[in-house]
This record gives C-alpha cells, sequence and structure tokens, in this order.
C-alpha cells in the first residue's frame, strides 16, 4: 500500500523521484508529493490523484536538489486530497516525511502533541510523526546524532505499521529511514542511495539492495549507509544482489500490464516449475493450514484438494486476516503455509508470526525475493512469475496453483500417499500447461466479442462444483475488482437453498465445467437457473450436450487440479475486456492498491 521512493547522491533527484513514483503507482494512487532538499530548504510539492497531475505541476515549477523524498498515497486515514497527502511536515517545517502504513496510536500521540502546543493540518495518521520528530529533536544536540536519535525515540514511541523517510533541513545530505510491518528497500549505486518500498521500482539504476527489516532504522548519505536498531545499536546489513531482469516492470508494447500479465502465464509457469523443490516433510504433521488473502487464498483453495487427495493431510485453508484473530488450534504437529505474491501483505504476515509463536512449522510461497514472508518463514518456495504490477493478480495466481502442486507432489511422494503413476500422470500435466495456455490465448478474441455483449451487466453469477467452484471465486473476484460488475460465485449445488432467488429474465451466469465426476450435477444446476431465464456462458474441457447453453468456450483437457490454471485464463481476459469495454483503468482499479500493507 503506498509507494515511496527517496534518492540521495550527485544527480537531479526530481526526475528519479517522479519516474520512481510512476513505477510504484500500482500501489496507490490517491494522491502523490515529493521533497526535495535544497541547501537548507526543503522544497514539498503535492496534488490529488495521480502522479501525472504532480509532474504537471512540477514542470510548472522545477524543483533541483540532489536529495529527495516522494510518496504514491493510498489513504487509510483521512480522504484523497493535496492536504492529506504526503510528504507532511512538523511545524516548524523542520522535517519532512513520507509514510507508508497506519499509526495506531495517532489519536494519544496527537493529543499529547497538541497539549505540547503542536498544530495538525491535515487528517492523517502520519502527521503525528514528523512533529514527535521535532518534540524529541529540541530535547537533542542540534548535530546529525541529534537527529537519529530523534527519529528512534518517536520510532519507539510509534504503535501499528510505519515505513517512513525523513528529511531535516539542517542536514542537507542525509536521509534517515526506518520500518516495522512496513516494507523498504534500499538500492545501492555508485556514490548514490535509491529507496524505494519495492525492487522494480529502481531497478533501472542498481541491482544491488539492502532489505531493511522490522525495527531497523537506517542512516544515509550518498556514500554513508548505517543500520541500527530502535536503541541506535549498530549492526552490518548483507547487501543482495537481484537478479531479476528490467523489462519485466515494463509494458513492452502492450496496452495494460493486465493484458501482458495474463500473455506472460506461460513463461511465468514454465519458470515456476523449473526449480527443484525440496523439503523434508516429517510424517508427524497431523493437520496443514493454508494462509493467504484475496487471489493468492484461492489458489490455496486449489493446493487444499491437491494436497488432500494426495498426501491424505486433513487441510484447511483461511483468510489470513481471520486467522489472525481467532486463536486458531495449531501446534508443532501443524504445517502452515502462507501464500502471498507481494511477500508483504500485513495480515499474511501477522498470520505467520502467530503461527511461529504457536511453533507450527511454517512454508511460505511468494514472488518476490527477499520479502518480509520470505524472511519471516522456517522455509520459502518462490513462484517466478515476474514482477507483477496489475493490481488484479493473474500470472502470479496461475503459478501459485503450479507451485502447490509441486509441493503436494513433493509430500506424497515422501508420505507415499499416492501412486508413482499418479504423480507422474500430474507432473506431466504440469508441464502440458504453459502450451495449453499458449493454446487459449490465441482464441482470446471469442472472449472478447462476448465480453462486449456482457459489459454492462448489473450482477453476474458464477456456478461450479469441486475445484471449479474455487476457480469460481477467483473468476468473480477478478471481475468485481476491475469491471466493478457485482458478481457472486456459488458452489453449484448451493444455489437452490437461497441465492436463485435473483437469477431473473437474461441475469448471466457464467458455469465452470471440468469436474468430470459432477459433470451431470452440474448441469442440472445450470439447467435451472436456464428455466428462470437465465443466460448461461462455459468454461469446459468436457464434451457437454448441445444447444443449451448460450455460449461454450472449451480449454483443453487436464487433470483436476491443473485445470484451475487453464479455466482461470478465459474469464481472467472476460474481465479484462469487460473494464476495457467500460473504459475502466485496468491496471489500477478504483480503491485498490497492489501490496495491503495494512491490516
Ligand atoms: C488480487 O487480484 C487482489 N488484488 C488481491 O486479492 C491480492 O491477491 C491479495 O491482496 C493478496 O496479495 P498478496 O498475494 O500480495 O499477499
Ligand atoms: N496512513 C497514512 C495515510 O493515510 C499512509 C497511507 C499509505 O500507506 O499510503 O496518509
Amino acid at each position: 500500500m503506498c509507494g515511496i521512493i527517496g534518492y540521495v547522491g550527485e544527480k537531479n533527484c526530481t526526475p528519479i523521484l517522479l519516474n520512481g513514483l510512476k513505477n510504484l503507482e500500482y500501489r496507490g494512487y490517491d494522491s502523490a508529493g515529493i521533497a526535495v532538499l535544497e541547501g537548507n530548504s526543503i522544497n514539498i510539492k503535492k496534488s490529488k490523484g495521480r502522479v501525472k497531475n504532480l509532474e504537471d505541476l512540477i514542470e510548472k515549477d522545477l524543483c533541483g536538489g540532489n536529495i529527495g523524498i516522494a510518496h504514491t498515497r493510498w489513504a487509510t486515514h483521512g480522504k484523497p486530497s493535496k492536504e492529506n497527502a504526503h510528504p507532511h511536515e512538523d511545524n516548524s517545517h523542520t522535517f519532512a516525511l513520507v509514510h507508508n502504513g497506519i499509526i495506531e496510536n495517532y489519536k494519544e500521540l496527537r493529543h499529547f502533541l497538541c497539549e505540547q502546543g503542536y498544530s495538525f493540518f491535515s487528517e492523517t495518521d502520519t502527521e503525528v510523526i514528523p512533529n514527535l520528530i521535532h518534540y524529541y529533536y529540541e530535547k537533542q544536540e542540534k548535530t546529525k546524532d541529534g537527529f537519529l536519535q530523534a527519529v528512534a525515540l518517536a520510532c519507539k514511541k510509534l504503535e501499528g505499521s510505519f515505513a517512513i523517510l525523513v528529511l531535516c533541513k539542517y542536514f542537507p545530505q542525509t536521509i534517515i529511514l526506518a520500518r516495522r510491518n512496513s516494507p523498504l528497500v534500499v538500492g545501492k549505486g555508485k556514490n548514490e542511495y535509491y529507496i524505494a518500498s519495492d525492487i522494480p521500482a529502481i531497478l533501472e539504476y542498481t541491482r544491488d539492495f539492502y532489505f531493511l527489516d522490522d525495527n531497523e532504522i537506517s542512516f544515509l548519505e550518498s556514500d554513508i549507509i548505517h543500520f541500527f536498531d530502535f536503541d541506535l545499536l549498530e549492526h552490518e546489513k548483507e547487501l543482495i544482489h537481484s537478479s531479476l531482469s528490467r523489462n519485466s516492470s515494463n509494458k513492452n508494447g502492450y496496452e495494460d500490464f493486465m493484458l501482458k500479465e495474463i500473455e506472460e502465464q506461460p513463461q511465468a509457469i514454465f519458470d515456476t516449475l523449473n526449480q527443484d523443490i525440496d523439503l523434508h516433510l516429517s510424517s508427524s504433521f497431523s493437520q496443514i493450514y493454508i494462509v493467504a488473502c484475496g487471489t493468492a487464498m484461492h489458489a490455496g483453495l486449489v493446493g487444499k484438494t491437491c494436497i488432500e487427495t494426495l498426501c491424505k493431510i486433513p487441510t484447511f485453508v483461511e483468510v489470513a486476516s481471520e486467522f489472525r484473530y481467532r486463536n486458531p488450534i495449531i501446534d508443532s504437529h501443524t504445517l502452515c503455509i502462507f501464500i502471498s505474491q507481494s511477500g508483504e501483505t500485513a495480515d499474511t504476515i501477522a498470520a505467520l508470526k502467530l503461527a511461529k509463536q504457536k511453533k507450527a512449522k511454517t512454508i511460505a510461497i511468494s514472488n518476490v525475493m527477499g520479502s518480509s514472508i520470505s524472511r519471516e518463514a522456517d522455509v520459502c518456495f518462490y513462484t517466478y512469475a515476474g514482477p507483477e504490477i496489475a493490481v488484479a493478480s493473474t500470472k502470479a495466481y496461475t503459478s501459485q496453483v503450479c507451485l502447490l502442486c509441486m509441493l503436494a507432489i513433493l509430500f506424497a511422494k515422501q508420505l507415499k500417499t499416492a501412486s508413482d503413476k499418479d504423480l507422474e500422470v500430474l507432473k506431466e500435466d504440469l508441464l502440458q500447461l504453459p502450451k495449453q495456455i499458449e493454446n487459449i490465448l490465441e482464441h482470446k478474441d471469442k472472449i472478447q466479442i462476448l465480453a462486449k455483449q456482457l459489459a454492462f451487466e448489473r450482477d453476474m453469477f458464477f456456478l461450479g462444483r469441486g475445484i471449479d467452484y474455487t476457480t469460481c471465486l477467483e473468476a468473480s473476484l477478478k471481475l468485481k475488482e476491475i469491471s466493478y460488475i457485482h458478481s457472486e460465485a456459488y458452489p453449484a449445488g448451493e444455489l437452490k437453498h437461497g441465492p436463485i432467488a435473483l437469477i431473473e429474465q437474461n441475469t448471466p451466469v457464467v458455469g465452470i465445467l471440468t469436474e468430470e465426476a459432477l459433470l451431470e450435477k452440474t448441469i442440472s444446476n445450470l439447467q435451472e437457473v436456464i428455466a428462470r431465464g437465465a443466460k448461461t456462458f462455459i468454461v469446459t474441457n468436457q464434451e457437454l450436450p448441445k444447444n443449451i447453453f448460450d455460449f461454450v468456450f472449451t480449454i483443453p483437457k487436464t487433470s483436476r487440479f491443473t485445470s484451475p490454471a487453464l479455466s482461470i485464463v478465459p474469464l481472467q481476459l472476460f474481465s479484462y475486456y469487460i473494464a476495457k469495454q467500460k473504459n475502466l483503468d485496468v491496471d489500477k482499479p478504483r480503491n485498490l492498491a497492489k501490496s495491503v500493507t495494512v491490516e
């Protein structure tokens, strides 16, 4: 949530910061701002809306300077407005700060600071931080050390989550940064440092990164970097080289990242499958929990079916924001798998920490090397989907499905709970997926035509049984997210217990039919909605009776467990083309942000 960028070095920082903000805009985009330190004055510009608005503003009134910080916001406290946009300053205009996260005790801090004579000009939780820094700075020697002390003391008082960058007008070479539960990376250049919320934002400048840890503070000048804890005990930190390719963060001629990422799925799956995963699974695990949010949770549902069937271990899937607060019954005999594309989702990280406290064995599945989740878990396996920029997740989902199948195969082999032949067949099916997805993508024009017809519908239903139901959940989420059409996903057999009351003449119903054993049952449920006037649109890999459905899209045959990686593809395209038809911003849908680093 929100993008943070910073620069200190010898170059003019404004173009670097604006470029970084554009790269990070997918993380939040309701307002943007920049602070550049020149001599002893901090020059701040902010604007409501997209980074483009900020850029236009700056063009009129150029900022110079070699040190600066910038932010693109996803509002949590206070509406999207120029006043609430970051950077925020303290009352004396000594400090400027950008913040990602939520300060949970901001009301108490605000009250305290008001008593000390401070005033507030925005509705944000953030504005307490620069003022608190100022409050502590007043008690220090007026040196860089004093600046560092003041930031550390303020951090100790903050509750909640934060990644902050701070400038002080008296020290025109210095940026101080700190984090707790929100991501920050520092990229090292030659006599310069780049700071960002994620690697792709600064990948064009450097490949060498420091990953800030929780409760860590760093002091930066163009050729100096120090790391401390909040008690200012200094420690060393490893510089990590990233092999991510720069191209992966560009649109490469595509109109949108989402379409590019849908089309990258064959490669993403190929790269994910093309790794050796190894882990000795203790046979003493009595249960498995898969915990994640949104699309990653939907991948977890596919993983559950695959793991339970092949490994015969009871497997439960839970939304991280529920799991973390309900005191789940887990212990050292529980294996917990946490899935997160970004590896920075606050709820998933908190759920992971809880599982560790309860002594469960933890595995992370992430798409981002060095992300918080990957560092926190006992073991991390990576999907190799490359950076996913569009807010709506596509290639990460199909890669997660494949990785979960790989894990299920690995565990089943060790536990000897499935026949070698069955495991070989599944492996072979996984390897076929890239080609099969290419084949589906070749027919995307059919989906585009259908999407045009249905673009202005008010409601839609997605029906399926078994593993198809899990795909329905994901397809329905995609449609809601980017096309703003209300949609519901239901197990096909459950509809008659209530929701069928919503079916009217011409209500669009999408059916997914790949579960061979349940085919007749699902067809009967679809007949029930047809009898009540519904129009039906089917994704299937089965032979279906002719002339029942309004539209049928056939996908290649594959196993039960790999079928979601195929059946979701036409439905990703469906949501995409509907959103395009409605002229919506597919990559940056309203109210959303890519990386949800607040709970
Ligand atoms: C997917 O389209 C969504 N934008 C969202 O549900 C996402 O999958 C969820 O927030 C989890 O993100 P993560 O995988 O980065 O943890
Ligand atoms: N809580 C802060 C605000 O609402 C920061 C939000 C963000 O991470 O963008 O301004």
